[in-house]
C-alpha cells in the first residue's frame, strides 16, 4: 500500500479507535527512518513537515526524498505540512504533492478563519489532498510558528460551525495541550474531544503528543484523537543520540560519519516504534 489520502489513514483510524504516528521529519535521515519503524510496525503513519523544514531543506528536495523513499513501500504512507498560517506554503506544498496541510488560521477572527479555510478546502481538493483545521491556536512555540500564551477555547457551537461549514477532514482544538517539553504533567480537557465527536464525528489531531502518559494517549485515542502529533520527541532523541555519539568518538578518536547515521537512525527509529505502539497501530496496515 503505497502513499495513500491522509483522510483515508485518520477515517480508519478514527472508526477503529486507534492512532496513528504523525511525527516532524527534519531531514532526510529521520524521515527514512521513521518510515523505516512504519514498515517494521506494519503501521500506517504520517510524516509531517513544518514550514521551517520546507524553507531548509526546499520543496522540490523534500519531496523527491520523500517520493524516492515512499516508492513501493508497503505500509499507508502520508506527507502533511504541520502549522502553516502562509496560504503560498500552502499552495506550493499542495502543487508539488503533499497530501494534506494543516491551515493554522487560529490567530484570525473565527469567521475569517472559516472563510479561509474553506478557500485552502477547495484548493486541497483539487489534488486530492486532506485539510486538517484549528480555531484556537495550540499553546507553545514550534519551529518558529505559534505563541506561548494559552489562548481562550471557543465554545461548542462555534467549533461545530466550523467544522460543518469548512469541510475540513481532521480538527485540532486546544485541550490543555502544549507543544515543546511539558513541565508538569498537562490536565488535558478529554472530555472536549467526547464533546466535538459526539455531535460531529471527526478524527480529531492530538497536538503536543511529547510528554503525554499512556494513560492519556489511550484514554484521548478512545475518544477519538485519530491523529497523534510528535514532534518534540525526534528532536530530543536526534540530537541526544548525535551527542552520545560524538561524544564517544572524540573519546576514541574514531571519525566516521556512516556509524553516526546508522546509529542516529536507530535511535530515531526506536522512537517511532515506540510511539506507534504506545497509540495501538502497530499491525493496523492494510
Ligand atoms: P510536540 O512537539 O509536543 O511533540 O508536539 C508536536 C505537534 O503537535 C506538532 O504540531
Amino acid at each position: 500500500m503505497p502513499v495513500v489520502p491522509l483522510k483515508e489513514i485518520v477515517d480508519r483510524a478514527f472508526a477503529e479507535r486507534y492512532g496513528v504516528a504523525a511525527i516532524n521529519v527534519v531531514n532526510d535521515l529521520t524521515m527514512e527512518a521513521v518510515l523505516a519503524a512504519a514498515v517494521e510496525q506494519r503501521a500506517p503513519v504520517i510524516i509531517q513537515t513544518s514550514v521551517k523544514t520546507v524553507r531548509s531543506i526546499g520543496v522540490d528536495l523534500l519531496f523527491a526524498m520523500w517520493r524516492e523513499m515512499t516508492a513501493g513501500i508497503e505500509v499507508p504512507v502520508a506527507l502533511h505540512l504541520d502549522h502553516c498560517p502562509e496560504r503560498e506554503v500552502i499552495s506550493v506544498c499542495l502543487q508539488t504533492g503533499w497530501n494534506s496541510v494543516l491551515f493554522d488560521a487560529s490567530r484570525l477572527p473565527v469567521a475569517e478563519n472559516q472563510r479561509q479555510t474553506i478557500e485552502v478546502v477547495a484548493e486541497a481538493r483539487s489534488f486530492g489532498a486532506s485539510v486538517e483545521g484549528e480555531i484556537e491556536s495550540i499553546t507553545g512555540v514550534e519551529d518558529g510558528v505559534g505563541t506561548d500564551e494559552e489562548a481562550d477555547r471557543e465554545s461548542l457551537p462555534v467549533a461545530l460551525e466550523f467544522i460543518r461549514t469548512t469541510g475540513i477532514d481532521v480538527f485540532a482544538p486546544a485541550i490543555g495541550n502544549a507543544h515543546g517539553v511539558y513541565q508538569a504533567e498537562p490536565k488535558l480537557d478529554a472530555q472536549r474531544v467526547s464533546d466535538i465527536v459526539a455531535a460531529q464525528p471527526i478524527p480529531i489531531a492530538l497536538h503536543g503528543g511529547t510528554g503525554m502518559t499512556d494513560a492519556q494517549f489511550t484514554d484521548l485515542i478512545a475518544r477519538g484523537c485519530a491523529k497523534v502529533n510528535i514532534s518534540t520527541a525526534l528532536k530530543i532523541t536526534y540530537m541526544k543520540s548525535n551527542l552520545a555519539f560524538l561524544r564517544q568518538a572524540e573519546e576514541r578518536g574514531k571519525w566516521d560519519p556512516p556509524s553516526l547515521f546508522t546509529a542516529v537512525r536507530a535511535d530515531v527509529m526506536a522512537m517511532a516504534a515506540d510511539h506507534m505502539r504506545r497509540f495501538g497501530s502497530v499491525g493496523k496496515a492494510w
